[in-house]
């Protein structure tokens, strides 16, 4: 009994000195109107009790450390914005728990709020018509950033990324990569423990993309930031992320280092193939098994081809991959079993 105390005591203890992030059997459903169609309808939902329950995050367990960059993927609606919003505070979950470096984030959202950082990819943060340096100082009084720690950060920004070139522009006259190193750069102004990143490269180009990573990459290092990074570009996962998170339907379907994925994934290109008509056709290549070449080559025998790209597989068809291995081992697991029972029935 003793034992058990203080087993749990530690517990808890480690949850709160080495865990950003704790996560125990976290659901969250919403209750949304079934609408119907037509005016009728419309009138019908007004008075409706008809409610139907979406569940968005179905019984998810998770524990991030202090420091780690974790690439939290999904497919559309899988359920990765939901999870943020509880760990940011803005949605309470339906059941579980959750703790954000010590605290319950819906209960304390305001102390919460202090220690993270957010970015959500197109959405800029910051005000629109102000400098950036206005902005930043802005930031820097309603966070309390002390005077050196604040022309500290500005210094690490010299250094990791050119900031002079943005600092007196107003963000609405920034371009979409300049914007998004402004945002990152303001989430990280107060130094806070956890910066959540949603889809910080969107819409970039390779080279803004590369100056983007390698800024997040600087912060975390420098600063043992953690950071949340959801995204569906699998070049970010790679560049940034030790440890990969993939939910699909609200529900948790892997969680393990990048190299593990790689293994089975590294071999995986996407060969773009441009027709005569201008049309696309996209394969995915297991370079283990086919030979890039050899399939180009073959193509070519039967139909013209204007141009070809090969590209890094995507986080939606890494996605599919582990669907599809799931399914399998599901499938044999399920003929052993059957064949488990047989046994047992005749033995
Ligand atoms: N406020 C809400 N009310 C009702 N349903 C919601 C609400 N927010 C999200 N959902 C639903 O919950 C599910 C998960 O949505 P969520 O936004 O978390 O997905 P996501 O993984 O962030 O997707 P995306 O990649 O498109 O951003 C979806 O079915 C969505 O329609
Ligand atoms: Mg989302």
């Amino acid at each position: 009994m003793k034992k058990h105390t203080f087993r749990k005591h530690k517990l808890e203890g480690t949850d709160k000195m080495e865990n950003a992030i704790v996560m125990k059997n976290v659901c969250k459903d919403f209750k949304i109107l079934n609408r119907h169609e037509g005016l009728k309808g419309s009138i019908r939902d007004l008075f409706s009790r008809d409610y139907k329950t979406i569940s968005a995050v179905k019984d998810v367990s998770l524990e991030i450390a202090r420091g780690e960059i974790i690439g939290y993927l999904g497919p559309n609606g899988a359920g990765k914005s939901t999870t943020i919003k509880m760990m940011t505070g803005v949605l309470e979950p339906t059941s579980g728990e959750i703790m954000v470096n010590g605290l319950v984030p819906y209960k304390e959202r305001t102390k919460n709020s202090e220690r993270i950082g957010v970015v959500f990819g197109q959405r800029s943060q910051l005000w629109w018509s102000l400098p950036l340096i206005e902005s930043f100082r802005l930031l820097r009084d309603i966070y309390m950033v002390p005077k050196k720690d604040y022309e500290e950060m500005l210094e690490l920004y010299r250094s990791l990324v050119d900031i002079e070139p943005i600092l007196h522009k107003p963000v609405r006259q920034m371009s979409l990569g300049q914007r998004t190193l402004s945002d990152i750069l303001a989430a990280f102004l107060h130094n806070p423990a956890i910066v959540f990143l949603d889809e910080p490269t969107i819409g970039l180009d390779v080279s803004m993309k590369a100056k983007i990573r390698s800024l997040i990459q600087g912060l975390n290092a420098e600063k043992n930031t953690t950071v949340i990074l959801t995204t569906h570009d699998m070049g970010d996962v790679d560049a940034l992320c030790k440890r990969i998170v993939i939910i699909d339907e609200g529900k948790k379907i892997y969680d393990n280092d990048i190299e593990h994925l790689k293994s089975y994934f590294g071999s995986y290109r996407t060969l773009r193939i441009r027709h005569a008509d201008d049309t696309w056709e996209e394969r995915v290549i297991d370079e283990t098994k086919e030979d890039v070449m050899d399939v180009i080559m073959k193509k070519q025998k039967e139909q013209k081809i204007k141009d070809i790209q090969l590209q890094e597989i995507s986080t939606e068809e890494v996605i599919k991959k582990i669907y599809e291995n799931s399914a399998a081992s599901k499938e044999s697991a399920a003929v052993s079993d059957v064949a488990e029972k047989k046994e047992e029935a005749t033995v």
